[in-house]
């Protein structure tokens, strides 16, 4: 190739018209010995001798001599490599001086040789790859000096121009020396961060050489994009009361950006300060959480505006619906709307006493509420309007049973768990005087010794009357009435506040020995309640009263004179002292004994029937006057007694009888003569009666002598005191004394045992009176009262 460059462009130059000096033009980097010139021809010189005058090119001091002389021809050859860039770098020309250097003798002829560039070098850039950092924001046109590429070479060899990879951003704009890439459409970094481009440096030569760069282009982010969040609208359901930091909802949002760009912080837009007492937004993570209380009664749902900004101050919104869901949370709250507070106790049932209301603040099932109140209460709910209900009576009140009642209401909802209240309502029953006094007995009695003091108290009645104050406050008092035709006021008086029974007077048992009277217990309400108690008043016997002798009558009063038949046996009845005694029971418990006689011997008198017997047959030689004393004792402590006399004539003829006279004459005073001839006379009839019925019993006795004096001889009722039997009318027996009777058999009296004393005015009540009727005497029936215990 050299060679071939040799033939075609070496030419050879004369240069010897200015100073003489041969030059010599040819192309770099020619192959040594390539031929330059013939430079003996050239400077006319033999060329036989050159080399005998020892020829040579030279060089000043130690330089390269980049050609020889080829002794033998003359010739101008390449001697050494010939760089035209590392001899003359950028210049133009280049030239390189020489001298030929001949001896014998010294020649010095200069030469120059011009150095042709040729283009052996391609561009270079200075890096393989240029970086460059472009701004996304950066505008349309910008310019971007890119360093320019080098080639050794010069001239036409050189840089001539350059070309830049097609590419969608940028053009190229390349002037002499400076080239710059001219942005021709606007980068955008988050479409493509890097570019790429292709950068070709080309020479001018031929064949034409060239050198290529990569420019990197990093696209430098901006903030161009705000925040986008993933939606429109979030919504969240919330049940209240959920707990604080409990997590709402998550927003987020990307941003496009890088680094500080593209870094999201979350915040409230535009809220309520309340909103943000009740939530808060986690600013990095966008998670919104409960911060504060959230109440499904306050506020039932929340619209947050929440926004998210980057580093630079780009922001977008979006909203946040929060549903906050009902809990049941509220208990049921009981109102009383209306009481009638006491409730009078005569109201009839399905009264309505008071109105109550029940709220609840929760909402749907949790608001539904069922009302009720304590099953042993007389009182139901009715439900009524809404949450309304009534309070009726169910039955009928009665305040002396229950005068309060504490009505407890409980309310319950719907909800899950059930949330329930309750509520006591306090409720008086109001007195209505709907009970009289009530007398703790059916009826009262009250035992007093007659002869009592007037004022003394003799029992005390008690009503009981459960209303309230003065419908239970019980007034005594006596109801108007009479006892033996006197009003019973005269007898008693009442306490009217206590009860207590007093005696107005004195008493005797022997006028009367019981009375009733009615007491009134009224209560003091209006209208007045009132019940009535019979109050029995019994008096008892004290021995105050003597035995009365019926007969034989009072001396000097009558003059009563036996007959005894001279014939008759031991044992035969000639008379009977007949004795009362207006007391009763031991009292009139009369006994009989002769205190004094004529002849001791001859009579006894049965100790309680009075009856006069004589003792032994009667004898001729016995007096034919008998006189008797014969005392009656009652049996009352102390007893009372009474004394009489009894005159018996002994004979079977009533002519004897002038002597009776004589007998009375002894004894008594002659005032009573003139009553004696009626006495005698009356008696003499009694008399005779008396012997014949004698006669008859005794015919009797031989085949009944149990039935002597049977219902033989009465005396008529005038002749006793009055209550001389201490059996009251009722029926009702008592008694100061009580006996057991025993009859003794094969007698004809009645032996009495004494048993005991009472003093107490009770009877007991395992006790059955029964009545015992004895008689002794088998003129008079008395009966006597027995108590057989059971
Ligand atoms: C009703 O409650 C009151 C107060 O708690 C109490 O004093 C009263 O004895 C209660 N009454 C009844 C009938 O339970
Ligand atoms: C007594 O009863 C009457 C009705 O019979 C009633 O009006 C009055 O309030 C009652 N008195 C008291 C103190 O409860
Ligand atoms: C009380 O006695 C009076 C008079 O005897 C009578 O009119 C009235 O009905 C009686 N009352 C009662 C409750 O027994």
């Amino acid at each position: 190739m050299m060679g071939r460059h040799m033939c075609c462009f070496i030419f050879f130059l004369l240069w010897q018209a200015a100073n003489g000096d041969v030059s010599y033009s040819f192309q770099e980097e020619m192959k040594r010995g390539s031929h330059i010139g013939n430079i003996a021809k050239d400077l006319n010189l033999d060329v036989n001798t050159l080399s005998s005058r020892n020829a040579r090119v030279d060089a000043a001091g130690n330089r390269k001599r980049y050609c020889d002389i080829s002794l033998s021809t003359g010739d101008l050859i390449v001697a050494d490599r010939i760089d035209r860039e590392e001899l003359c770098g950028e210049k133009l020309s280049c030239v390189i001086k020489r001298d030929l250097v001949l001896e014998n003798p010294l020649e010095l002829h200069p030469f120059s040789l011009h150095i042709q560039d040729i283009n052996d070098n391609s561009p270079q850039f200075n890096d393989e790859m240029i970086n460059i950092e472009i701004q996304e924001s950066a505008d349309r046109g910008a310019r971007f000096v890119v360093e320019e590429a080098h080639d050794a070479d010069v001239g036409q060899n050189s840089v001539q121009q350059y070309s830049l990879k097609k590419n969608d951003n940028f053009i190229l704009a390349a002037t002499g020396n400076t080239v710059e890439l001219i942005l021709d459409k606007e980068l955008d970094r988050e479409k493509q961060e890097e570019i790429n481009l292709l950068l070709t440096a080309l020479d001018g030569g031929s064949p034409q050489r060239s050198g290529t760069v990569v420019i990197h282009v990093t696209v430098l982010d901006a903030n161009d994009n705000a925040p986008v969040f993933s939606q429109a609208v979030y919504k969240a359901s919330l049940p209240e009361n959920s707990p604080v930091d409990t997590v709402v909802v998550t927003v987020s949002a990307t941003d496009a950006d890088v680094g500080v760009n593209g870094d999201v912080t979350y915040d409230f837009g535009h809220v309520a300060e309340d909103v943000k007492k009740v939530f808060s937004i986690d600013r990095k993570n966008g998670e919104i959480k409960v911060n504060g209380r959230v109440d499904f009664e306050t506020v039932t749902s929340y619209d947050l505006r929440i926004k998210a900004k980057d580093g630079l101050g780009l922001s977008s919104y979006t909203k946040v619906t929060v549903d906050i869901t009902d809990v049941n949370d509220n208990v049921p709250v009981i109102y009383v709307k209306s009481l009638a507070n006491p409730v009078p106790e005569n109201v009839s049932p399905g009264t309505e006493v008071g109105i109550i209301n029940v709220q609840d603040a929760d909402s749907d099932n949790n608001q539904k509420v069922h009302c009720s109140i304590q099953q042993n209460v007389p009182f139901k709910l009715v439900p009524s309007i809404k949450n309304y209900y009534s309070l009726v009576t169910t039955g009928q009140l009665d305040r002396e049973l229950v005068s309060d009642y504490n009505i407890t209401i409980t309310a319950t909802d719907e909800g899950s768990p059930p949330l329930s209240s309750s509520k006591t309502v306090q409720l008086s029953v109001a007195d209505i005087n709907d009970n009289p006094p009530v007398f703790e007995e059916q009826s009262y009695s009250a035992y007093v010794t007659e002869n009592n003091k007037p004022g003394s108290t003799l029992c005390s009645i008690s009503a009981r009357d459960p209303d309230w104050r003065q419908n239970g406050t019980v007034i005594y008092s006596l109801l108007p009435g009479e006892v033996n035709g006197a009003p019973v006021s005269s007898y008693l008086s009442v306490n009217g506040d206590t009860g207590a029974i007093h005696a107005v007077r004195s008493f005797d048992y022997e006028q009367f020995r019981s009375f009733k009277v009615h007491v009134m217990a009224r209560d003091n309400g209006s209208p007045p309640l009132s019940s009535n108690v019979t109050v029995s008043v019994f008096i008892s016997d004290v021995n105050d009263n003597s035995p009365q002798i019926l007969y034989p009558g009072p001396e000097g009063n009558s003059f009563m004179t036996e007959l005894v038949p001279k014939a008759a046996h031991g044992g035969s009845l000639v008379s009977k002292v007949i004795a009362v005694d207006a007391d009763s029971g031991q009292n009139a418990w009369l006994s009989y004994h002769i205190v004094k006689s004529t002849d001791p011997g001859l009579f006894t008198i049965g100790l309680h029937s009075g009856e006069i017997r004589t003792q032994r047959d009667i004898s001729e030689s016995d007096s034919m006057k008998q006189n008797l004393i014969v005392s009656v004792k009652d049996n009352g402590q102390p007893s009372l007694s009474a004394t009489c006399s009894m005159y018996l004539l002994i004979s079977d003829n009533l002519a004897e009888v002038p002597e009776l006279k004589d007998i009375s004459y002894d004894e008594k005073n002659s005032k009573l003569t003139s009553y004696l001839i009626i006495a005698l006379v009356s008696v003499s009839t009694f008399f005779l009666t008396f012997i014949i019925i004698i006669l008859g019993v005794r015919f009797c006795r031989r085949r009944k002598p149990r039935l002597l004096f049977d219902g033989a001889v009465a005396i008529p009722s005038a002749y006793l005191p009055p209550n001389y039997a201490d059996v009251d009318g009722t029926g009702t027996l008592r008694s100061t004394y009580n006996y057991d009777a025993y009859l003794t058999t094969g007698s004809r009296t009645s032996d009495f045992k004494f048993v005991t004393s009472y003093n107490d005015n009770t009877l007991p009540a395992d006790q059955t009176l029964r009545k015992n009727t004895i008689h002794y005497f088998p003129f008079v029936s008395i009966t006597i009262t027995n108590i057989f215990t059971v």
